[in-house]
C-alpha cells in the first residue's frame, strides 16, 4: 500500500516536472524569437539613421532653389547688397569664420546683424542644402 502510494507520488511528480518544461521551452524560443526581431529590427534602424544623416548632409542641388528663393535677394551672385565687406566668395567666408557647413547653418538659422533668421521658415533640411549649395558656389569663385 504505501510502496503504491509512493510509486503514485513519484509518477504525479514526474508528470508536472515534464509538464512545467513543456511550459518553458515554447516561452524560451518565444522570447529567442522576439530577440532575434528587436535586433533586426535595432539593425534596420541603426542602418537608416547613418543613411540618413551624412557627415555633410546637405543637398547643393535641392538648396539652390531654398536660395534663389530666400536669400538672392541680398546675395545675388554670391554678392552682399546689404554689408558689402561680407560676400559669400570664399575669401570672405574664411576671413569671417563662415566658410563651413556647421557656421552657415547657424547663421541662416539665427540670423546676424542685418541678416534675417530663418530658422522658424526654413526646415532644418533646407538650411543644410541652402549652406552646402553656397559652399559649393564658393568653391568654384560664383562662376555661372
Ligand atoms: C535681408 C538681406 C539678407 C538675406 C535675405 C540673407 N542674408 Fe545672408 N547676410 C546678410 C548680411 C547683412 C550679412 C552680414 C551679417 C553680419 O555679419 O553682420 C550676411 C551674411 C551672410 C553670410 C556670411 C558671409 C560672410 O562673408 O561672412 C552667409 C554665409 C549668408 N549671409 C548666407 C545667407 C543665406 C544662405 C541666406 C538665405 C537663407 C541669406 N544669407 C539671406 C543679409 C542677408
Amino acid at each position: 500500500m504505501t510502496t503504491c502510494l509512493l510509486t503514485l507520488l513519484s509518477g504525479s511528480r514526474e508528470n508536472t516536472k515534464r509538464q512545467s518544461s513543456r511550459v518553458i521551452n515554447p516561452l524560451s524560443i518565444m522570447l529567442k524569437k522576439a530577440f532575434v526581431r528587436l535586433m533586426t529590427i535595432v539593425t534596420v534602424f541603426a542602418a537608416m539613421i547613418s543613411f540618413a544623416t551624412p557627415a555633410h548632409a546637405g543637398d547643393a542641388v535641392a538648396g539652390k532653389t531654398v536660395f534663389s528663393a530666400n536669400c538672392a535677394a541680398c546675395h545675388a551672385g554670391g554678392r552682399n547688397a546689404v554689408n558689402p565687406a561680407k560676400t559669400l566668395q570664399k575669401a570672405d567666408l574664411d576671413k569671417y569664420g563662415m566658410y563651413s557647413e556647421a557656421a552657415i547653418v547657424t547663421q541662416v538659422t539665427g540670423g546676424k546683424g542685418a541678416m534675417p533668421a530663418f530658422g522658424s521658415k526654413l526646415t532644418a533640411e533646407q538650411i543644410a542644402n541652402v549652406a552646402s549649395y553656397v559652399l559649393s558656389k564658393a568653391d568654384d569663385g560664383w562662376a555661372k
